[in-house]
Order: structure tokens, then sequence, then C-alpha cells
């Protein structure tokens, strides 16, 4: 009897053993998991944004022949100065509803390529430039259920063909640069001062014989200025009186990290706290390539993409890089700032740049990077697919990564070394799928209109819990994606007030918002509940 149930204990002892050690080690071995929504989409995720409605627009562009999904009803464009087709019955932008994978194919009149965008505090898709017939236009998409493109082909003062745009906190946009252009603007224009174009030499400074200063990386700092990184350095602009106020050092490690030595540049998260004091902005710069790298792919030479990061604490009184290392070599990454406080860098090549052709060694698996100490650099589970040249990344609302595009080849060429992609994936973060239960957002009060400092509570559930300890509640900016860089992208962690049990699983935390609109401009944010690391599905709230 008794040995029986020592036997018992034994195994009991020994399969607690087991589950624990086989729990530890999903844990450990849980690097993230990826999915394939959609086989094609009919065009090549080149440019991607997320709506306030939940659904992506995404756009390829107009001039390269035709995609692989027609307009509808029988539509075509006529463009005289369409470089492929004069006739076009071709869809190069769609709407995805990731809820249902529907594509909904949509009409672009001028041409996108390489242009930029950023969502208007009102919730408008405010995109601009391109190439050709498309360099001056300022185009519009209004989320709702049968919106289509609206355009003014003399929206900018200047062509902006590869500029990086920015919403500022008077709920403008900026837009920065573009190929040949040392010059930054304001859309959309409604006063006389947004017809100025103001000189920008920095620009001109930071070009290279094969420019490697396109697409520059944008970020609000939290003292209302802008920083600007192009090349190897940057600079902080008091965009209103036109005025550089402060000169960054040059990032160490040699290497360019703008288009089309493409790197990727988010500014990490922004830690409010209550007393309303300005937190830190801090910058993260990784990956890129030597100078003369997109040269000697024209030579059949591919060189190794660059291992280093950089972070800038850009409002220190004297900022001083400190460099890090990615376990594997990449450009044209994506930086995707998670609702957790996780910076994710996903798709691009090892070696070689941006452009047709010139990479080699497509870079499969993500890598998950924790800013906060212990700091770490995890590699997570590969794709399948390439995601080179003009491929895309963007968090979605559930908490997943869209990943799309790459190589939007003339005529969309099937049949080369790296093909045109017409996939859709999604990348599953490892706290999708860690085995702890999910918060989930039941209610915002007083309401999802917010006023910058204003308390506000939310509602959420927590399966299983009895004893919360730590809850974040984030805040993040829908972005504009193209090249590698997600411009307006923006983490807040909101200062937390107080949490309460109000019953059984179901809680409420109280926060502040964001102090100022130099914390965050206008607009839409995600609001995400962190519990151990696991986020909720993000719900929409708008501050104003
Ligand atoms: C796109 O269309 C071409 C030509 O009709 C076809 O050969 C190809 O398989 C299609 N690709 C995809 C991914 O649907
Ligand atoms: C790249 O090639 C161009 C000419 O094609 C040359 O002017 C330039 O100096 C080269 N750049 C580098 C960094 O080698
Ligand atoms: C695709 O590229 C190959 C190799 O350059 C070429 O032979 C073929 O004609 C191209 N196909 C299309 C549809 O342009």
């Amino acid at each position: 009897m008794r040995t029986a149930m020592e036997a018992r204990a034994a195994v009991f002892l020994l399969f607690t053993v087991f589950s624990f050690s086989v729990l530890a080690q999903n844990v450990q071995n849980n690097k993230g998991r990826w999915k394939l929504l959609k086989r094609s989409i009919g065009i090549s995720a080149m440019h991607m944004a997320l709506l306030p409605n939940d659904r992506v627009i995404t756009f390829d562009r107009t001039d390269f022949g035709p995609s692989n999904i027609t307009l509808p009803g029988g539509r075509c464009r006529k463009d005289s100065r369409d470089e492929a087709l004069k006739k076009d019955c071709y869809a190069h932008s769609v709407e995805f509803n990731p809820a249902n994978r529907n594509v909904r194919p949509l009409t672009v009149l001028t041409d996108t390529w390489c242009s930029s965008g950023a969502l208007s505090k009102d919730g408008v898709l405010v995109q601009s430039g391109g190439y050709n017939d498309g360099e001056r236009s300022v185009r519009f998409f209004k989320p709702c259920g049968d919106c289509d493109w609206e355009e003014n082909p003399n929206g900018l003062v200047s062509r902006r063909w590869y500029a990086s745009n920015q919403i500022l906190p008077n709920g403008k946009i900026i837009v920065v640069g573009g190929s040949m252009q040392f010059s930054y603007e304001f859309i959309p224009k409604s006063m006389k001062s947004d017809y100025t174009e103001y000189q920008l030499p920095f620009l001109k400074e930071t070009k290279d014989p094969v420019d490697n200063n396109l697409y520059p990386f944008l970020h609000l700092s939290t003292d209302g200025n802008l920083f600007i990184f192009a090349n190897k350095r940057a600079i902080l602009l008091d965009y209103v009186k036109n005025r550089v106020i402060k000169n960054y050092p040059e990032m160490p490690g040699g290497v360019s990290r703008n288009h089309p030595s493409t790197g990727s540049s988010v500014l990490l998260p922004l830690r409010l706290m209550s007393t309303g004091k300005t937190p830190d902005a801090e910058v993260f710069i990784c990956g890129g390539a030597p100078s003369d790298s997109n040269n000697k792919t024209k030579l059949g030479i591919y060189v190794p993409a660059s291992k280093t990061c950089g972070r800038l604490i850009i409002t220190a009184a004297n900022p001083k890089w400190e460099m890090e290392e990615m376990p594997m070599n990449r450009v044209m990454g994506d930086m995707i700032l998670l609702p957790t406080e996780e910076v994710l860098i996903i798709n691009g090549a090892a070696k070689g740049t941006a452009g047709w052709g010139a990479s080699r060694g497509p870079v499969l698996n993500p890598v998950l990077y924790r800013p906060n100490a212990p700091r770490s650099f995890q590699v997570m589970n590969p794709s399948m697919i390439p995601r080179l040249y003009h491929s895309t990344a963007h968090l979605i609302p559930d908490g997943r990564i869209l990943v799309g595009g790459s190589n939007p080849n003339i005529n969309y060429n099937f049949t080369v070394p790296y093909p045109t992609e017409l996939s859709l994936e999604s990348f599953s973060p490892p706290y999708l799928s860690s085995g702890k239960s999910r918060p989930k957002i039941s209610w915002v009060k007083p309401g999802t209109e917010i006023a910058y400092n204003q308390k506000f509570s939310l509602g959420f559930e927590l399966k299983g819990k009895k004893d919360i300890k730590k809850i974040c509640v984030t805040m993040s900016a829908p972005t504009f994606t193209t090249h590698s860089f997600s411009m307006n992208q923006r983490l807040l962690v909101l200062a937390v007030q107080g949490m309460r049990r109000i019953s059984g699983e179901s809680y409420a935390v109280d926060v502040y918002a964001p102090a100022t609109n130099f914390l965050a401009p206008p607009g839409y944010y995600l609001l995400f509940v962190v519990h151990g690391g696991v986020p909720s599905r993000g719900s929409w709230v708008r501050i104003n």
C-alpha cells in the first residue's frame, strides 16, 4: 500500500518535473510563428499603411506593366505618360482586410513609385510624391466601405521621390528630402507658408555619389524638434525657424544607413511619467551597408551588410552613440516596435544593398531585441519567403506583424532568381504562443476620444489570474512603411495611476494620456494592455 502510494508520488513528481521542463523549453524555444495569409493579393506590397478601420492599404507603382489584379467593372486608366501601359486596366493598390483576408482593388492615377505618407489626425491616409506624373501628387484615402484614392497632382511644391514624412504636433505633415531635393515642405497645403520650400543643406552634405541618404529617418523628439538621420549622421531641426539646433556625432561603424545602403531606425518606446516630466528620447538604428556596396553590386560583388546597431539619446546634453551587434548582418531590415516595448527586426538580405537584383542571401529569420536591461537579441523562426527590395512589414491590431512585397520587377517577372512576390504572411511574435493568458480590453472611459494629459480608465479581462502584479498600458501610432522604414512609428508607455479588480476576472486600470502633442502628435493610436509580456489586442483611441 505504502509503496504503491510512494510509487504514485514518484511518478507524479517525475511527471511534474517533466512538464515543468517542457514548459520551460517551450518558453525558450518559443521563436514565433509564420503563416501564409494569401498567396497573392494581386500586387507587390511596396508601401503599406494601417487605417483606423483595421484595413491595410498597400500599393506598388503604376508604370511597370500589368499587375495580377484588374480594376473592377472593366475600368481602365488612360495615361499618356505611363512608361509601360498607356491604357492600363490593372490595379496597383489594394485594400487588405486581415480579419477575413479580403482584397479590394483600388485606383491610383499617378505614379506612386517610392513615395511616402502619414495618417492625418483625422484618420485620413495622406500620401505624397512618387515618380514621373506622380512626383508632385498628394493623395488622400479615407477609411470607409468603398472609398478610393483622391488625388491632387499639384499637392507638393517640389517633386519628391524617396522622401520621408512625419506628422507634427500641430497636425501638419512634414515631407523631407527626396532624390535631388535638399529641402522640406508641409502638407496638406492650407495656408500661405505651406507653399514655401525650406532649404536643408544637410541633405546635400550627406549625399554620396550613390546617394546613401534617401528616405532619411525622421523622428519627432520629445522637445517638438525633428531628428533627421541621413547616411552616417544626424541633426535636430527646428522646422518652424528652419534652424539646425544640434549636430550629432557621426554614427560609428563606417557604414551608410540610408537608401540604397538601407538600414532602419526607430524611436525607442517613450516611458511617460505621471508628473508630466518629459522623458528622454532615444533613437535606435540597425543595419546598413558599406558606402560603396551599391557600386560593387554592379560588378557582381555583394559585400556583407552591417551587423551593427547604434543607440543615441537625442535629448542628452552630450549625446554619444552606444554600439551593439545583431546576431547576423542585415540590409533592408524593417524595425517594428511591438506593443511590449520590444523591437522586431525583420526582412532583408545579408549582402548587397537595396535596388533591383542588388542583394543576395535573404535573411529569413527575424530578430527580437529587448531594449531594456538585460538587453538581448533573440533569433526567431524563419519564413520560407525571401523579402528583399521593396518588401514591407507592419504591426496590426491583433499583435501580429503583416509582411509583404519583394522585387516588383518589371512586368512582375516570376522567372528571375528573386521573383516578384505577391503574397502576404503574418509573423506572430512569441507573446502570441506563450501559453499565458492574454488581457482583453472591454471598455475605455470616458470614451475613445482622449484629451492631452487627461486621466482615463481601461477595463480589461484576464483569465485565471488572482493576483495581478504589473500592468503596462502602451499606445502605438499606425505607420506608413516602405523601403524598410516605418514613418511615424511611436510607442508610448502610459503612466499608470492605479489598478483595481472589479470582479472575478475583470479589472480596471487608470492611466494618464500623454501630456503634450510633442510627446504624441494628434491622431489615432492603438491602445494595448500588457500583462506578463503578453499584449491584448489593440483598441483604437484618438487623441486631440
Ligand atoms: C500572376 O499572373 C501571371 C500571368 O497571368 C501568372 O503566371 C502568375 O502565376 C500569377 N502569379 C500569382 C502569384 O498569382
Ligand atoms: C560609385 O560609382 C560612381 C560612378 O558610377 C562614382 O562616381 C562614385 O565615386 C562611386 N562611389 C563609391 C562610394 O565608390
Ligand atoms: C523576365 O526576366 C527574364 C530574364 O531577364 C526575361 O527573359 C523575361 O522576358 C522576363 N519576363 C517578363 C514577363 O518580362
